[in-house]
């Protein structure tokens, strides 16, 4: 029980990556508070509940800064300050340069930096003033190599790593940490829309020879919050599988 009664907010916690953390945060004894637009948040914190877990689903889309604010208020009444956010919450909207509309550069911009920025920023005056806190943010191989059909994506998932980067040093003197996790192809819904020619090519330029599962990801995202990490602030913990694009 790495997290025993400690209060995690995990976005995009409906699906994909994020379900997996917010059930295997709550296993660690976490009150776990799933973020997300997408209603099926609802039945993963039932899930949770039915395995004797603790969680809520705050519905918050994290690109509107209004819904974040109301949506703190909400996890913080009903499970207590905030002691670790996952902000792992993002979207791809894939296209090459010259194809790629100001809508789709746009939108991922919104969701993938703006919400990360919105969601740390309401839940760190708390922990500053607790002295106490674990922020980590949602980054990827593609933000540290590029990746082909992903400037916006790409220029987020960099973006991440700045912002990790500069709280590291802004919030570390106020007892909070904050790390990024880069994970390599993790198959999830976000990778299902991925023509599988390109899945194969990435498998294959891996190392270890296949695809992420949730369960990798979802393992750094518990290393990170838990204690056995409490020397590690500022870092970007690759996790996948050796590849380089
Ligand atoms: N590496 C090398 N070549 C690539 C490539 C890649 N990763 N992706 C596409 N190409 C090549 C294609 O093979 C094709 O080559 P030819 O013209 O010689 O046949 C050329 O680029 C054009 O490709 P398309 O015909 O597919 O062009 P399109 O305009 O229909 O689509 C695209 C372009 C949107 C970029 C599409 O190729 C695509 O979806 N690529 C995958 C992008 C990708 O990897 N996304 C990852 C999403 S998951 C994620 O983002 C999670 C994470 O953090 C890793
Ligand atoms: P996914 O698409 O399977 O799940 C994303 C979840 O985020 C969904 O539940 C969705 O409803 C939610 N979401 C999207 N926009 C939101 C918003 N505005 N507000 C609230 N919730 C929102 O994606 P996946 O694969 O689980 O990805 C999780 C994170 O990991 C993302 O930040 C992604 O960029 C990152 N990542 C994923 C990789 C992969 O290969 N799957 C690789 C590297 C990074």
């Amino acid at each position: 029980m790495r997290l025993q009664g400690r209060v995690a907010i995990v976005t995009g916690g409906a699906g994909g990556i994020g379900k997996e953390t917010a059930e295997l945060f709550a296993r660690e004894g976490a009150r776990v508070a799933i973020w997300d637009f997408d209603d099926s948040g609802s039945e993963v914190a039932a899930a949770i509940a039915k395995d004797g877990g603790q969680a809520i689903f705050v519905k918050t889309d994290v690109s509107r800064a209004e819904d974040v604010e109301q949506a703190l208020e909400k996890t913080e009444k009903d499970l207590g300050p905030v002691e670790i956010l996952i902000n792992n919450a993002g979207i791809t909207r894939d296209g090459f340069l010259t194809k790629m509309d100001l809508e789709n550069w746009q939108k991922v911009m919104d969701v993938n930096l703006t919400g990360i920025f919105n969601c740390a920023r309401v839940v760190a005056p708390g922990m500053m003033e607790r002295q106490s806190g674990v922020i980590i943010n949602s980054s990827s191989v593609v933000g540290v190599y590029g990746n082909v059909g992903q400037t916006n994506y790409s220029a987020t998932k960099s973006g991440v790593i700045g912002m990790t980067k500069t709280w590291s040093k802004e919030l570390g003197k106020k007892g909070v940490r904050v790390n990024a996790v880069a994970p390599g192809f993790v198959a999830t819904p976000m990778t299902d829309k991925v023509p599988e020619k390109i899945l194969d090519k990435m498998k294959g330029s891996t190392p270890l020879g296949r695809l992420g599962q949730p369960r990798d990801i979802a393992q750094a995202y518990l290393y990170l919050a838990s204690e056995e990490a409490s020397f590690v602030n500022g870092a970007v913990l690759q996790v996948d599988g050796g590849l380089v694009l």
